[in-house]
């Protein structure tokens, strides 16, 4: 049996998972589920990529171990997956502890990989044979691949990318968000020994890789891209960082580690993609390894799907990285596009991130299915490959016309018919002769007509295995337009009606040929929409089970008659006008609530009391925020009484509850301390002037109150995003900090 191995990027768990995540691992559903139909052997990994520096300031800015933040974040993938419909997955982490394993041999191998070079000629020379340079016949010098150097440049902590050699400030080509200066000593690993040979050469181990597998990077464009990035000459890369805690440890040989490196993120995440298949399990890879990445019992294919921002990764460093290693290469890397939010960047900042859990939430709500509904517009919205712009009402509008109006309708017309008139019945039309009708259906679906040398059903599955999902799709709606055209045409309603034996005949035939037809459209639909089709599969009475018939052995006649169908209970109920306005205001709500999922209901604190608060007598200590920039006056030389303000004005001023979760002093001066403190909606970082009477470690777990809506400031170059409020007592200038006797929610809003 053929292999098929398909993975998705393994994401970062630092957020949830958003529709552009929710995009890859659909696609990768579809194409597992259509190869398993196809008889293929599959294999489908996804996972989390754990280490590196952006997870670990997330934790810290959590107040958590990094291991205990990703564990909890992990979750959240594995939850949406299965509220996405998609099963039969593997899932790897980079924590995981033979994944350890997996990253060790990776580089020891690396490190043993047969390297030399010629100086006179500027030439690598891969494996052990030449002797000596092939083009000057010269003695050829030992190279390692694996060598430590010093590193000096900008590093984008958010896509964990080094961006340039320089230390000239620069943003990140990807995100935007300028690139930070690192200089530390790394091991680097010889990309350059895999690139062209010479300048703008068109050879070397990379370019002949694309030269001889010219479906490698997918769709072609994209070749294009990587093949021009490498032409231009590749620079070694560093693979470990030394500044870093959270990852796996360098090794220096298969007994030691250096205790100052960890492996650089990229490396450790794309070699997930062997762990995920039991590379780690014996010295050369457990039975799943060899069966879905070495193809030791036979033929098989290894996808990666991407999204285009990570392309190079897969197309130039991985493939790298495995020839180093003495491993075969994946079979194809398709990078897809993007999505955005009505042509613009999914941003938290801009709020317009689109989660699929209120959209598959609200649509069930509705008596539709809304993983399908999401799964089916993106596959159909934009050409695979290509950019795609989201829209809620799009989503709906795509729902309606392709699935509630013509799948919909095409089947319930069939079952309420065939439940009509012949008791809930499959009918028999064998030895019936075909009209004109069914014998142009049947040569579309199912026989060679020029150009095309077989049926439309065919054409469908063709379109799958070439990853042309879209035309996949719209395949699949012509065929559907193709049946309800031939119901309008033979309009099985009006023979219905007419006794004379001819009709009866040819009703049975009519409906025969529609449910027949609804059954090979429920086959090749099933990968896309698995949940409806498995109920429209259960409705038609069709034998077998629905995910074994293989879409290539398609044929006229497959559906038994005399089979019972179900009852004609709607699958896809249509939103038009105010149903559609109604399920995207639920959407909205469902949105609404989940953005406040994770936030703590507003602590009330009455503003008109009988009883005077103590801690606020009228002429005692006033509430202050201290900052350097503001020093807490003493108590002396207070106003006695501020001028009155109204409560809109109050209102201006959002105080919170906060948390604080880590705390250190400000290097260089000696009153500030740097806070992260959780106020409910984020981890905000402070810097308050708080170190000559507090000690850092006595905060932590501190609750406190945070002005959080005033600009930020710069307090010894260190970002300030609000104030901590604190009375200001008697010894001048100390600030005794605000907190609370019960227990209050971080984030509930002072009032
Ligand atoms: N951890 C790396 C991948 C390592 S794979 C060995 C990473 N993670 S990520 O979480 O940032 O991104 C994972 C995938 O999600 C990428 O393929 C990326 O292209 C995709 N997407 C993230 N946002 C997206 C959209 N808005 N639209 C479509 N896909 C997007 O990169």
């Amino acid at each position: 049996m053929k292999k098929f191995y398909i993975t998705t990027p393994i994401y970062y768990p630092n957020a949830r998972p958003h529709v552009g995540s929710a995009y890859t691992t659909i696609v990768c559903d579809v194409l597992a589920r259509y190869k398993r139909m196809c008889g293929y052997d599959v294999a489908f990994l996804t996972g989390t990529d754990e280490h590196g520096e952006k997870l670990e300031r997330a934790a810290t800015a959590a107040g958590q171990s990094p291991s205990e933040f990703v564990a909890e974040k992990r979750e959240l993938f594995i939850e949406l997956w299965k509220k996405l419909g998609i099963d039969n997955l593997r899932f790897v982490y980079t924590g995981q502890p033979d994944h350890v394993t997996s990253v060790h041999r990776m580089l020891i191998r690396a490190k043993n990989y047969p390297l030399r070079y010629c100086v006179r000629c500027c030439l690598y020379v891969h494996g052990i044979e030449p002797v000596n340079c092939p083009q000057c016949k010269q003695s050829l010098e030992p190279r390692d691949v694996i060598y430590k150097a010093r590193y000096q440049g900008r590093y984008c902590v958010s896509d964990e990318r080094y961006i340039s050699d320089g230390s000239e400030p620069v943003n990140c080509d990807i995100c935007g968000r300028p690139a930070e200066l690192i200089s530390e000593e790394n091991y680097f690993f010889r990309l350059s020994a895999f690139g062209p040979t010479k300048p703008d050469g068109d050879d070397g181990p990379l370019l002949s890789l694309y030269r001889d597998n010219p479906n490698f990077v997918q769709p072609s464009y994209r070749m294009n891209e990587v093949k021009s990035f490498v032409k231009s000459g590749l620079r070694d890369i560093s693979v470990s960082r030394k500044r870093i805690k959270w990852g796996i440890p360098f090794p220096l040989d298969a007994e030691r580690d250096d205790p100052e490196q960890v492996v650089y993120v990229w490396y450790d995440a794309l070699t997930s993609y062997l762990t995920g298949i039991g590379y780690a399990q014996d010295e050369n890879g457990g039975p799943d390894f060899q069966k879905y990445w070495l193809h030791t019992d036979g033929p098989g294919e290894v996808v990666h799907m991407i999204g285009k921002d990570i392309l190079r990764f897969h197309a130039v460093y991985w493939p790298a990285f495995l020839m180093a290693a003495g491993l075969p290469l994946p079979t194809t890397v398709f990078a897809h596009g993007w999505i955005y939010y009505e042509q613009d960047k999914m941003s938290k900042s801009k709020g317009n991130v689109v989660y699929p859990e209120p959209i598959i939430k609200a649509l069930d709500f509705f008596g539709a299915p809304g993983n399908d509904a999401l799964r089916y517009y993106l596959l159909r919205e934009a050409p695979f490959g290509q950019d795609m712009s989201f829209s809620y009402g799009g989503l709906i509008d795509r729902y309606n016309f392709d699935l509630a109006n013509d799948l919909g309708n095409l089947a319930s017309r069939v079952l309420t018919m065939l439940n009509r008139y012949f008791a809930g019945q499959v009918p028999d039309a064998g030895g019936l002769a075909l009209s004109n009708e069914e014998t142009n259906l049947r040569s579309r679906f199912f026989e060679a007509s020029f150009p095309l040398n077989h049926g439309e059903a065919e054409f469908c599955a063709e379109h799958f295995d070439n990853l042309n999902l879209h035309l996949a799709v719209e395949q699949l709606c012509l065929l559907v337009s193709y049946v309800n055209h031939y119901l309008t045409q033979r309009q099985p309603w009006a023979l219905a009606g007419s006794a004379k034996p001819d009709d009866q005949d040819a009703l049975r035939l009519v409906l025969y040929t529609a449910a027949d037809l609804l059954r090979t459209i429920t086959v090749l639909l099933y990968p896309v929409v698995p949940r409806s089709a498995g109920r429209l599969w259960a409705q038609l009475g069709c034998e077998g089970e629905l995910w074994k018939q293989n879409p290539k052995e398609l044929a006229w006649g497959q559906l038994k008659p005399g089979r019972k169908v179900g009852k004609a209970e709607p699958i896809f109920p249509a939103f038009r006008n105010k149903d559609k306005e109604a399920v995207l205001a639920k959407i909205e709500e469902f949105a609404e609530a989940d953005r406040n999922r994770n936030k703590p209901k507003e602590a009330f604190i009455p503003v008109h009391t009988e009883k005077k608060p103590e801690a606020a007598p009228a002429t005692g200590p006033e509430l202050r925020i201290p900052s350097p920039q503001s020093p807490v006056p003493s108590p002396q030389s207070q106003a006695p009484c501020p001028a009155l303000i109204s409560i809109e004005d109050f209102a201006k001023v959002d105080m919170r509850v906060g948390e604080v979760k880590a705390a250190e002093r400000v290097p260089g001066a000696s009153k500030l301390l740097k806070l992260m403190v959780d106020i409910g909606t984020e981890v905000r970082q402070l810097v308050a002037g708080l170190a000559e009477y507090y000690q850092p470690e006595n905060l932590i777990g501190m609750k406190v109150v945070v002005v959080t809506n005033l600009q930020p400031r710069k307090l010894r170059g260190v970002e300030s995003n609000g104030m901590i409020v604190a009375a200001s007592a008697d010894e001048p200038g100390r600030p005794v900090l605000v907190t609370f006797k019960e227990d209050v929610a971080n984030g509930a809003r002072l009032r």
